[in-house]
């Protein structure tokens, strides 16, 4: 995120009434400054570079506040209301664990918490034996790095060397930030892990990444072994990758992935996805490893595995998982019975109500539209990038630098005219409709936000 800050004086915006929209106040809206001023003067700033919408309600692809408008939402929070906001099946399920009532359990057994992990497993890949279940992205993320190196341990390796990208994002606890690349956000740390590396990431524009993606890999592989004087046999214990980097939207190209499996595999090295934003449909499969054809020995998830409440997870085969000995890796709110029965009524809806379908044939439309928007403003957007119901604009000059002003203005005005984007703070404005949204409103979006780039960029 950037020091960007939504200006919170109300201002008159032109009204929308359209079957999916409707915005007839002032906005930010005067009644609700009381709101935003409340969290301003108790809240960490940490929490307040977001657009100044108040929610109220929150319904499949809509978003209500208390004063009568109404938001298309391509934001799905952050990529987490996957079902749709408030799915029906979900707020059941909650409900009848609110009901009994059984609100939290640590880790005595439930049987809500049996009945969701034997779905789970049973759902994904047979190389998916166990999972545990957290609260929080990072923690899986974490989870990963610790499995990683607890299994180099047991089959011998001399050194903990984890492998992560350039540009990544894994979380914001100690071992997921240093995995992270970004150094600026973890100067705070003082010190960086000696065994933590970071690849150059194949990114699109990088003509000779695309030109041949498996050279690519090998040739900043060999740089990094040289650098750091390591065997990979003896040094490097694994791998993590988010499945498509998250601020871009960009996937690795095929090759590139099945080169780094090879490598991997030559090594006695673990492969870790972090499928917190690509995972529980998004891209249009029930997890986004599986466009690259590929059978990681790790996922980490979150986000959308509920649609609501809190959770996130590691699965791996059982002679991974269980490297922890008892009570070694989980926390006081893991597993908890209603994020468990919100799993698992999220994952139902997913595997049984068309979600993925949905997501993969809308997918489709979406991105061809947004190869249209992106032909209209040929100048300003070098590409649209993800796949699925996930796609990131990027924003650049004619000299690739960087348009992120420009970006800030186009999330606000598509705010104004009812459309709520995901603001990165970069120069990538990201889209991520819930999977129950239909193909008009999907289109009445897209509209939405043609005509915000169009205000905000004069044309
Ligand atoms: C790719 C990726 N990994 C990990 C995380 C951390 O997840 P959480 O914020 O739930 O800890 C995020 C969150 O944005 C993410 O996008």
């Amino acid at each position: 995120m950037s020091n960007w800050r939504f200006n919170l004086t109300p201002i008159d915006v032109p009204k929308v009434e359209t079957k999916y929209r409707k915005i007839t106040t002032k906005l930010p809206v005067p009644e609700s400054l009381e709101i935003l001023e409340t969290l301003d003067h108790f809240e960490a700033k940490t929490m307040l570079g977001q657009m100044p919408v108040v929610w109220d309600r929150a319904e499949g692809f809509q978003v209500h506040d208390a004063w009568g408008n109404t938001w298309i939402d391509f934001t799905s929070t952050i990529f987490v209301a996957n079902a749709g906001h408030g799915n029906p099946k979900i707020v059941n399920a909650l409900r009848e664990q609110l009901d009994k009532p059984l609100l939290h359990t640590y880790n005595f057994a439930s049987k809500i918490r049996a009945d969701y992990l034997r779905y789970l497993i049973e759902s994904t890949p047979p190389q998916f034996e166990k999972a545990c279940l957290f609260v929080a992205g990072t923690e899986a993320t974490e989870a990963a790095l610790r499995l990683m190196r607890m299994h180099g341990w047991k089959i011998g390796k001399k050194q903990p060397g984890v492998i992560a990208f350039e540009g990544c994002f894994h979380g914001e606890t100690l071992g997921a930030r240093m995995m992270s690349y970004n150094p600026k956000a973890k100067e705070w740390i003082g010190y960086h892990d000696p065994h933590i590396y970071h690849l150059p990431f194949p990114y699109p524009w990088r003509m000779d990444a695309i030109a041949d993606p498996r050279a690519y890999f090998r040739s900043g592989m060999s740089k990094l072994i040289k650098q750091n004087q390591l065997n990979p046999k003896e040094d490097l214990c694994g791998f993590i990758l988010e499945t498509y980097q998250g601020w871009g939207a960009a996937f690795y190209p095929e090759e590139f992935v099945h080169e780094l499996m090879d490598f991997a595999h030559e090594n006695g090295m673990l492969v870790a996805f972090d499928e917190m934003q690509s995972g529980f449909g998004r891209t249009g499969k029930l997890f986004g490893y599986m466009h690259y054809g590929v059978e990681p020995d790790l996922l980490c998830c979150g986000k959308g595995a509920s649609s609501s409440m809190p959770l996130s997870m590691i699965l791996g085969k059982q002679e991974i998982l269980d490297l922890p000995e008892f009570g070694e890796m989980y926390s006081t709110h893991s597993a908890n019975p209603l994020a468990c029965a919100a799993g698992l009524a999220n994952l139902h809806e997913l595997m049984e109500g068309g979600l993925l379908e949905n997501s993969r044939l809308l997918g489709d439309l979406f991105h061809s539209r947004l190869n249209l928007i992106k032909n209209h403003f040929p100048e300003q957007i070098r590409c649209v990038l993800g796949k699925g119901l996930v796609a990131a604009v990027h924003f650049v000059d004619q000299d690739g630098r960087p348009l992120v002003d420009l970006c800030n203005r186009i999330c606000l005005e598509a705010m104004r005219r009812g459309l709520l984007v995901v603001h990165t703070g970069r120069e990538s404005i990201k889209l991520a409709p819930p999977l129950c949204i239909n193909e008009e409103a999907l289109m009445e979006g897209l509209d939405a936000l043609e005509q915000a780039i169009a205000e905000c960029i004069g044309k």
